[in-house]
C-alpha cells in the first residue's frame, strides 16, 4: 500500500473544488503561493513524487532539477509544451493530460471568434453603446460565415470539432497536416496553398518546437487582404510580429487570437485595431469544462498514486 497522504506539488492556479479533491488525498503543496519557496524545497523536495500543473506555468526547470523523486506529472490541460517532455522521458517522469474534455468547448471558442470577427460583434456592440446609433444611423455592413472556404491547422481531437461545427454553417473545409486523414475534408500538403485556397484560418495545432512561428508571412500573404486569422491553440504556432505587421499593413483582413506570444502581454498594435478581436486565453474557460478537466487532472493522479496506471498520458508517454 502506499503512503496515505504524500505531497503533491501544486503549480499554478487551481480551483477550490480541485484543491479540495487534492486535499482530500494529498498533502497539498501550493508552489504559487508558497511565500518562502526555498523553505518549501528544503522540507520536501525529496518527498514530492507527484506535481499538478498547467498549460501555462507547466515545471520550471529549476523545480524539476530540485525534484529529485519526481515520478509523475498531472497537467491540467491538453497542451503540454511548457512542460519538459525530453527531460521527464530521460527521468522516467509519466506526464498525463487532460485531452477529449475540452474538444468542443475550445472549438466553440474558435468559431465565436470567426463569428465575432465576420459579423463585426464587438465593433457593433461598442457601436450602440458609445450612442453612434442613433447619432449616426446604422453601421456598416458586416461579412457572412455562410459557405466560407475554411482551413484549419491541424486536424485532431480540437481541429475536427471545429470542422463539424463550421458544417452547420455550410463552410467548405480543407485541413493541413504531415499526414492525410480519413475525412470528408480537402487535404493541403503545403500550408501556403491552402491559405491561398481559403478565406479563414483556423490553428488547432499543438505548440511546440515542432509548431513554431508555423504561420509566417508567406502564409498569412497567402491569406490575404481579406482574410481571416483564428488562433485557439499557441501563440507560438504564430510569428506575432509578423501577424501584427500584416494586419496593420492591411495584407491580412482580420484576426481573432485567444493566445499570444508572450502571455499575458498582448502587442499593443493590436490592441489598437479594430479588425481583431482578443480573448484572454479562455478557449476552454467555462464552469463545466474546467470541471471536467480538473476532475480528469486529479483522476489521473489518484489513478497513479494507487495504481500506478493513468487514463490519460502524453503520446511520448503511452505505453
Ligand atoms: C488552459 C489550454 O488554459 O488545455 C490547454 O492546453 O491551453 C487551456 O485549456 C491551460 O491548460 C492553462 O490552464
Amino acid at each position: 500500500r502506499r503512503r496515505l497522504m504524500e505531497p503533491v506539488l501544486l503549480i499554478g492556479p487551481a480551483s477550490q473544488p480541485m484543491r479540495e479533491r487534492l486535499a482530500g488525498s494529498f498533502h497539498l503543496l501550493d508552489w504559487s503561493n508558497c511565500s518562502d519557496r526555498d523553505a518549501l524545497m528544503a522540507s520536501h523536495a525529496a518527498d514530492i513524487r507527484y506535481v499538478v500543473t498547467n498549460g501555462h506555468d507547466g515545471v520550471p526547470a529549476p523545480v524539476m532539477a530540485a525534484l529529485g523523486n519526481l515520478r509523475m506529472i498531472s497537467c491540467n490541460g491538453v497542451g503540454y509544451d511548457a512542460i519538459d517532455i525530453a527531460t521527464a522521458l530521460e527521468r522516467r517522469i509519466l506526464v498525463t493530460h487532460t485531452p477529449g474534455v475540452l474538444s468542443g468547448e475550445v472549438a466553440t471558442t474558435a468559431i465565436m471568434l470567426v463569428l465575432a470577427c465576420l459579423r463585426n460583434l464587438v465593433i457593433d456592440d461598442a457601436y450602440l453603446r458609445s450612442g453612434r446609433w442613433a447619432r449616426d444611423g446604422n453601421p456598416p455592413l458586416s461579412r457572412s460565415v455562410d459557405g466560407r472556404r475554411v482551413g484549419i491547422l491541424g486536424l485532431g481531437r480540437i481541429g475536427r470539432a471545429t470542422a463539424e461545427r463550421l458544417l452547420a454553417f455550410e463552410c467548405k473545409i480543407a485541413y493541413h497536416s504531415p499526414q492525410a486523414r480519413d475525412v470528408p475534408y480537402r487535404h493541403y500538403q503545403d500550408l501556403v496553398e491552402m491559405a491561398h485556397a481559403v478565406e479563414i484560418l483556423i490553428c488547432t495545432v499543438p505548440g511546440g518546437p515542432a509548431t513554431h512561428h508555423l504561420i509566417n508571412r508567406d502564409v498569412l500573404d497567402a491569406l490575404g487582404s481579406d482574410g481571416t486569422l483564428i488562433n485557439v491553440s499557441r501563440g507560438s504556432v504564430v510569428d506575432e510580429p509578423a501577424l501584427v505587421a500584416a494586419l496593420s499593413e492591411g495584407r491580412l483582413g482580420r484576426a481573432g487570437l485567444d493566445v499570444f506570444a508572450s502571455e499575458p502581454n498582448v502587442p499593443q498594435p493590436l490592441l489598437d485595431m479594430p479588425n481583431v478581436v482578443l480573448l484572454p486565453h479562455v478557449g476552454s474557460a467555462t464552469v463545466e469544462t474546467r470541471a471536467r478537466m480538473d476532475d480528469l487532472t486529479v483522476d489521473n493522479l489518484i489513478a497513479f498514486a494507487t495504481r500506478g496506471e493513468v487514463l490519460t498520458p502524453v503520446p511520448e508517454c503511452s505505453g
